[in-house]
């Protein structure tokens, strides 16, 4: 099945890439097999967790082993540790189960003994994989305490000189090393620059990614994993660790895993810095490994002509959740559909008996047949805690974006949404919003065509989900709303805008699920200091803290005439149920959105 239509997707070109450009929409994998898959990496983690250990994290299940082998809390060299917690957190941002928060924060807990450690670059996999994915759920103002003082400890590691986080201290061979796993740490150091902790951390963080882009990514978008620099920055040497390292030309090796973690690094550095350059490393990365992907698409642990044949799941893994996510960002349809058709196709891969371990094999694990180290022999054909947080992660990606519409981004470029140029006068817009996540601090802002949206400055009109819980809307100078309607994740919120382009000003009315409409903004006038606009050119969805806050479905402009009547307002008290206030934790809303 997976190869008939890996060769349908390929027909009709004597280049590969050709025939896959013009192929149909991948229609095998959908929202069943998603559920399934889920339900089943549900299952694994809930006997992970009901016979492990908080503090002794899984790692790695020999094949038909039928056990995990642990990780100690305190090892500081691990770097796998926080991807058990993280698959935790993962279980209950899926079912909203206060019990698989409880073991959630259980096995994160015990990470914080590591958030002094100055001594390796992975800690990014070990804190944004496991307080991250807390803060991101739960707002615990302790998670983003920990996860601001892991980034100050992992920016100790970056070398002014060379531009880079230095990866490792334990191999006296190299001088200042860099490999491509780095690129998944940088997340941490993105986001604690916005979040708390200090500014330059993000231009480290992109000094590295560039480094990593011009180093490290041949012409053909194939990758190097290692490059050792002198103190003064000058190469020394480029060569391959976990990859084929017995292989003749070094120049040809490309270890599957490294390049996976390049495809999903670059996809994350663009999502935090809009950088073109980010955007265009992550498709050429990607490019190569469609390229030269088998038609069962899991790739071979080595890219290398003259690598021993030995599938690696984990790659795929890790690409499929890259793949998802960069379709996202490509604004050329025909090139996001590849994408996402390859993710989809590797999922389907994952899914079936040959990597699924659901009754084929004896593993507490959910997919089998990863690589950990082929060189040494480590972990070979095994269950490994990575794979599945890639696979549960990009099957949640996938059914986040599933029903369609739009979600919010971290960075101004990708949140950006055209309306086209017909919106002027009076016009009613209307659309379902769901936040998908707490704490959300998003705006839903409009500007014209002519503007260029990378400011919330640039949005007269700005409708936003804050940090209190509540909605407001900008007037003038500040947010305000005229009733309290509070929010909830994963409930919808239906809204109602008129906005009037003549008179600067606009209405805002919310339906809450299965209330009746409230009006939160009766003619406010718009954002002060906003240029001015003659139409509603672009919508913006701008996430505050994480990616993918809120979704909007149902988006829709109309001329007044044409949309139905505004509902009568109803007054705030009678339509509200009063429920306690939000925790004291969480800030209060600020202005700077
Ligand atoms: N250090 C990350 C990996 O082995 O992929």
């Amino acid at each position: 099945m997976i190869a008939r239509n890996r060769a349908r997707m390929f027909a009709g070109g004597v280049v590969g890439c050709l025939g896959l450009l013009a192929g149909p929409a991948r229609a095998d994998f959908n929202e069943t097999k998603a559920d399934y898959s889920l339900q089943f990496s549900q299952h694994q983690m809930f006997w992970t967790a009901a016979q492990g250990t908080p503090g002794q994290y899984p790692k790695t299940s020999p094949l038909n082993s039928g056990r995990w082998t642990t990780v100690a809390a305190n090892d500081l060299a691990g770097w796998t540790q926080g991807f058990f917690p993280g698959l935790l957190w993962q279980m209950y941002d899926k079912t909203r189960d206060p019990a698989w928060r409880t073991r959630a924060e259980a096995w994160t807990t015990p990470l914080a003994v590591q958030q002094n450690n100055t001594t390796t670059h992975d800690m990014g996999f070990k804190f944004f994989t496991s307080y991250g994915q807390g803060y991101r759920l739960t707002g615990n103002a302790t998670y983003s305490g920990v996860l601001v003082t892991a980034a100050r400890s992992l920016a100790t590691r970056y070398n002014p000189t060379v531009g880079i986080i230095d990866c490792c201290d334990w191999n006296s061979q190299w001088d200042v090393p860099m490999v491509t796993d780095t690129m998944m740490n940088l997340e941490l150091l993105f986001w604690a620059a916005r979040n708390g902790g200090d500014a330059n951390m993000n231009d480290k963080a992109l000094s590295h990614a560039r480094k990593t882009m011009n180093d490290m990514v041949r012409p053909d978008g194939s990758t190097w994993h290692v490059v050792d620099y002198s103190r003064t920055g000058a190469i020394r040497s480029k060569g391959t660790f976990q990859g084929c390292s017995r292989c003749a030309d070094q120049s040809k090796a490309t270890w599957a895993r490294g390049h996976a973690w390049a495809m999903y690094g670059f996809t994350m550095a663009y999502r935090y810095t809009t950088d073109p350059q980010m955007l265009a490393t992550a498709q050429k990365v990607t490019d190569f490994y469609l390229n030269n992907l088998p038609a069962d698409f899991i790739p071979n642990w080595d890219f290398h002509p003259q690598a021993p044949q030995q599938k690696d799941s984990s790659a795929a893994a890790i690409a499929a959740s890259a793949m998802m996510e960069l379709s996202a960002y490509v604004r050329d349809p025909v090139i996001s559909q590849r994408y996402r058709n390859a993710a989809l196709a590797t999922l389907d891969a994952l899914s079936a008996p040959g990597y699924l371990v659901m009754g084929t094999s004896n593993s507490p694990g959910v997919i089998k047949g990863g690589v950990g180290f082929f060189e040494r022999g480590e972990d070979v054909n095994a269950s490994l805690i990575y794979t599945d947080y890639y696979f549960t992660e990009a099957l949640q990606r996938y059914k986040m974006r599933a029903p369609g519409g739009w979600v919010a981004s971290i960075s101004f470029g990708p949140s950006v949404q055209s309306l086209g140029t017909a919106n002027t006068g009076v016009r009613v817009v209307e659309f379902d919003v769901t936040p998908l996540t707490e704490p959300v601090d998003a705006v839903i802002g409009y500007t014209d065509t002519s503007t260029n949206a990378t400011t919330y400055n640039e949005l007269p009109l700005s409708i936003r989900l804050n940090r209190n819980g509540t909605f407001d809307v900008r007037r003038g100078a500040v947010y305000e709303a005229l009733a309290r309607v509070e929010y909830d994740p994963y409930k919808s919120y239906h809204i109602r805008m008129r906005a009037d382009l003549n008179a600067r000003n606009y209405s805002v009315w919310i339906t809450p699920p299965g209330g009746a409409p409230i009006l939160v903004a009766d003619r406010y006038a718009f954002r002060t200091g906003a240029p001015a606009i003659d139409d509603l050119g672009k919508v913006v969805l701008k996430s505050g803290i994480f990616d993918n806050e809120i979704r909007v479905l149902n988006h829709t402009v109309r001329p007044e005439a044409a949309a139905a009547q505004a509902p009568a307002a109803q007054p705030a008290a009678k339509a509200r149920t009063p429920r306690p206030e939000r925790p004291a934790s969480r800030p209060p809303p600020s202005d700077k959105k």
